[in-house]
């Protein structure tokens, strides 16, 4: 197959660790990244330390984004226990809350259900609500959404229970949107074996026939997002290793092989996405925005050489037949043949007001 141009993809669920986990990923390291994967907008999630849980962590937040970000950000607001009476009122700053019902890496997690409930009828329903609910906590959380009228999106589906559950709720009328990230489109929990930590990543890795319903019910999904959650290796080696995987820069090769293999059609991974992340999250999309890709020769995945900070993924040696060739943002080069082009500070930051860029000027995006 030939190269083709698509639109800059929209990543809706990523984890650039600052602040406080800046040994991870940083914006500079981490938008570098999303460009040589062809990612041109990244969202990016509140679990940092501290989260991003009020007004001043996210003003903090958004100032170090604009100074050094390559591509386009938006940033969530965190739900915690101690923010129900507040965290609504930054719903116009932030792309959307999101709530953390299920155990992961961070402090976030709202796990008792009367606060739950409060979280969601106080977010605006014009915002969408990002859940990480897994199993059977998923369908509880859709009901509240429903009782609500509120826009729930679910993050990483990875079970067969789960995407039956969010197609069960959308045939009573709930308003809801869903993603998948590629780790669980590819890999199972066979491939814990030979991954070892490597592959530890929340939600799990799940069962042959989780994956192959994912692929079946595929027409359901709204998003592939990467939840490119890096840590280091020295912290994936450790006597406690974290959850979690980069996956910024393999998502379109591994997308695109399925597209070479006949299993996903390119319009639809062009919906999946960027049109659907655009419409879901009201994001900005421009036509001068592109990613060039090869697709057809196959090559093996490198286990080091990436522009993520912690420089490892969990597909190295993997065979795919998709290249990103260069990436091209509002007109400009800034990724081609593997050099990150855009300096720190050239990307927006989306949502709220008066953004200061690299270049001195102060803009306003909406
Ligand atoms: O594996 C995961 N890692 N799942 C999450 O939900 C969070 C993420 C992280 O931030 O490391
Ligand atoms: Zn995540």
């Amino acid at each position: 197959m030939p190269q083709l141009t698509l639109p800059g993809l929209i990543d809706v669920h990523v984890h650039l660790r600052v602040p406080g986990g800046e040994q991870k990923e940083t914006y500079a390291t981490g938008t570098a990244a999303a460009l040589a994967g062809g990612v041109t907008t990244i969202l990016d999630m509140p679990n940092t330390s501290p989260p991003t849980t009020d007004a001043s962590r996210l003003a903090a937040k958004r100032a170090l984004a604009a100074a050094e970000a390559r591509c386009d950000v938006g940033l969530f607001a965190g739900a915690s226990t101690d923010n129900v009476d507040t965290v609504f009122r930054l719903a116009e700053e932030v792309c959307a809350l999101k709530i953390y019902v299920s155990t992961t890496f961070g402090p976030l997690r709202v796990a008792d259900w009367a606060l739950l409930e409060a979280h969601i009828s106080h977010w605006p329903a014009h915002k969408p609500i990002v859940v990480h609910a897994e199993g059977p906590l998923l369908p509880r959380v859709l009901l509240l959404g429903a009782r609500y009228g509120k826009h729930i999106h679910v993050a990483h589906v990875a079970l067969q229970a789960e995407i039956e559950a969010i197609i069960t709720a959308r045939e009573r009328g709930a308003y809801i949107t869903c993603e998948v990230t590629p780790h669980h489109l590819v890999l199972t929990v066979d491939d814990i074996r030979h991954l070892g930590p490597w592959g530890d990543v929340r939600p799990k890795l799940a069962s042959p026939a989780d994956r192959a319903a994912l692929w079946h019910h595929l027409p359901a999904i709204d998003c592939i997002a990467t939840d490119h959650a890096p840590h280091t290796i020295a912290e994936k080696t450790s006597a406690n290793p974290p959850p979690g995987l980069p996956g910024l820069e393999t998502m379109l090769p591994l997308l695109l092989t399925a597209v070479d293999d006949g299993r996903l059609e390119l319009a639809r991974l062009i919906e999946l996405t960027s049109t659907n992340p655009a419409r879901i999250f009201n994001l900005p999309r421009d036509p001068r925005t592109s990613v060039e890709v090869e697709v057809g020769p196959r090559y093996r995945l490198p286990a080091q050489g990436w522009q993520t900070k912690v420089d490892w993924t969990p597909f190295a040696g993997y065979e795919v037949a998709g290249r990103v060739l260069r990436t091209t943002l509002r007109g400009t080069h800034v990724y081609e043949a593997g050099h990150v082009l855009a300096s720190p500070g050239s990307g927006r930051i989306l949502f709220g007001q008066q953004v200061s860029t690299s270049t001195g000027r102060a803009k306003r995006y909406g």
